[in-house]
């Protein structure tokens, strides 16, 4: 099909152009696989040899069918499938079914969050959507806000940032958005768990506080915040003229899944005058199960919590959201400009999005997450949560049995770390050899020890999956 036509328009032609484009892609992509692996197995430097051979940009185009083609012949065999049961490495999850419907309304319409007049009805949908997450978490939805963000690394640098120009605000009666840092803001310190994710440290440094800002509390046996050692860090650190002025707690550690004692903290926290902010990108989807939700403590006690889409709640990248008690904790990021937001049309009813967080022009994200919410409702939904939690138990239980394996942590949510007795390199080796039969698992380090992971959030996976897995490690042995 030559690309005379350019965009989706009312015409005839145009309607049907579109229609060729979505059957031929579908054909393309279901054609793409015909087995259960997740990978084609190819080696980066063969791969890299054949993608550099596709120029970038000719001077005459190859068309639809031409372009679609060469994605078909060079790139689609080697795309990772998410969905494939042999993928486990990471909280990088499978798309749930319906979602990739949201994702071609998301964009074919291509609307945009930053105003009004860039997506009625999906600014609507996020002001809905967002008050129905903050009740979902037990916040007052009168009181509360936020916003959906690219991930978790920005929900949580959103959070950071709000919660240092509260903390300056307010004890030193200094605006931050106007004058930038005071004089002394090298002593504000932010606390979390020695296996915290990364984007605390990277957060920090954005936020003009340094990675030395973050104090990183040593874990218990359970991979949770030592609340002990916490309690005697803020002494230290008070007495030595620090200024602790937020705690993040962890609600699914990366690598362990470890969910840190949030009431334990906000006793802390309100003893030293620190906000507390939940990192939930990884167990947030737990708050669907009735049965499982308890694990997560009283996740309404903290000023603002991040949740992951993208992560066990299976929804395509990106989809994230970052929520305030406080919707004022979201000022830092209002700021008017003359052709976007205006003031005198948000006295009429118009809401402009682009306040509310870092972004400018911002995807309709939001659809998905109503989109899934609809169509599976909470019990559906909380079913599929709770069957990554089972397979974990039944790995971690399968692995502890077997005298071969060391199982360090007994999982809280869907993700095994464990080692095969026999040393880093043994380790090493079988996840190496596990990839190039296009089966892919995790790896980390812990207690200096290299370690394999399961990250089970496939709810297609079932206990034979998991059997033959470990038995295949075993034959690596
Ligand atoms: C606990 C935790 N927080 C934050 C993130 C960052 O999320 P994202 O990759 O969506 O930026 C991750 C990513 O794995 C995570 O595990």
């Amino acid at each position: 099909m030559p690309l005379s036509k350019y965009t989706l328009s009312n015409s005839k032609e145009e309607r049907g152009a579109y229609g060729r484009i979505v059957d031929e892609t579908k054909n393309a992509i279901l054609s793409s696989f015909s087995d259960d692996s997740a990978f084609s197995g190819i080696d980066p430097l063969s791969l890299r040899k054949d993608v550099q051979s596709i120029s970038l940009l000719d001077d005459e185009g190859l068309g639809f069918d031409g372009t679609l083609s060469l994605v078909k012949e060079k790139i689609m065999p080697h795309l990772l499938r998410t969905w494939s049961k042999s993928y486990m490495p990471h909280l990088h999850s499978p798309a749930l079914l319906e979602s990739l419907s949201a994702e071609m309304i998301i964009s074919a319409f291509n609307d945009s969050l930053d105003s009004w007049d860039q997506g009625p009805a999906a600014t609507e949908i996020e002001v809905m959507v967002i008050k129905g997450l903050l009740e979902l978490f037990g916040f007052d939805s009168e009181k509360g806000d936020g916003a959906f963000t690219s991930g978790g690394s920005q929900s949580n640098l959103t959070a950071i940032i709000a919660a240092r120009d509260k903390y300056i605000n307010k004890n030193s009666n200094w605006d931050v958005k106007k004058r930038g840092l005071p004089e002394g803001y090298d002593r504000l310190r932010l606390y979390t768990s020695e296996i915290s994710h990364f984007s605390m440290d990277k957060s920090a440094h954005i936020a003009g506080l340094g990675y030395d800002a973050v104090r990183h509390i040593p874990v218990n046996e359970k991979c949770q915040v030592n609340i002990s050692a916490f309690e005697r860090m803020l002494r230290e650190d008070t007495d030595n003229g620090l200024k602790p002025f937020l705690a993040v707690a962890t609600l699914g550690t990366t690598d362990f899944g470890s969910i840190d004692d949030v009431e334990g903290m906000k006793v802390l926290c309100e003893k030293y005058g620190m906000q507390l902010h939940l990192d939930a990108a990884y167990g947030s989807a737990l708050i669907l199960s009735d049965k499982e939700k308890h694990r997560l403590g009283n996740v309404s006690l903290a000023d603002s919590i991040t949740i992951d889409f993208h992560k066990m709640f299976l929804l395509p990248i990106s989809c994230s959201a970052i929520l305030f008690k406080n919707e004022e904790d979201l000022d830092p990021f209002l700021l008017h400009a003359d052709y976007l937001n205006r003031e005198e049309d948000e006295e009429d009813g118009y809401i402009n999005l682009v306040g509310k967080g870092i972004q400018t022009t911002r995807r309709f994200d939001a659809l998905k997450v109503l989109f899934s919410f609809k169509a599976r409702g909470k019990k559906e939904y909380g079913r599929i949560i709770e069957k990554s939690l089972k397979n974990a138990e039944y790995v971690y239980r399968r692995l502890s049995e077997d005298p071969d394996f060391i199982v360090p942590v007994k999982p809280e949510l869907s993700s095994v770390v464990f080692a095969l007795r026999g040393g880093d390199d043994l380790n090493r080796r079988v996840r190496r050899s596990l990839l190039n039969e296009g089966t892919v698992i995790g790896q980390t380090v812990k207690d200096s020890l290299v370690m394999l992971k399961l990250t089970l959030l496939n709810p297609n996976i079932e206990h034979e999956d998991l059997d033959s897995l470990i038995n295949r490690i075993k034959d690596l042995k």
